[in-house]
């Protein structure tokens, strides 16, 4: 079986939502310390809905793929629901990913909360 997924390999190819959000409403950026990988997400938010996505990785190919994958899956979404996004669904809508790759899709999961609460943290100081 080959070490990774044609979905993987499509998504690393292909990613979609590459680049960035000039007026975001809200960025979320991470690392991993281990591997040295950083992923940015930005958000444009309305009506509570993700109207926009895009992000930037400086990582590995698993770490584009599931970020290219997460942004598809979250494109439209209600807040409430982009919050549930695991990194567990995105691995499993990637076809699976080798086990010690797990973690850049951990990558995704963190970065799009972490862009979720900067929106969330804006909104609390205009509101
Ligand atoms: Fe670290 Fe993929 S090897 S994000």
């Amino acid at each position: 079986m080959a070490l990774y997924s044609e979905k993987v390999m499509d998504h690393f190819r292909h990613p979609r939502n590459v680049g960035t959000i000039e007026d975001a409403d809200g960025i979320g950026e991470v690392g991993n310390a281990k591997c040295g990988d950083i992923m940015k997400i930005y958000l444009k938010i309305k009506d509570e809905r993700v109207e926009d996505v895009k992000f930037e990785t400086f990582g590995c190919g698993s770490a584009i793929a599931s970020s290219s994958m997460a942004t598809e899956m979250i494109k439209g979404k209600p807040l409430t629901e982009v919050l549930t996004l695991t990194n567990k669904a995105v691995t499993e809508a990637l076809d699976g990913l080798p086990t010690h790759k797990l973690h850049c899709s951990v990558l995704a999961e963190q970065a799009i909360q972490a862009a979720v609460k900067d929106y969330q943290a804006k909104n609390k100081a205009v509101g």
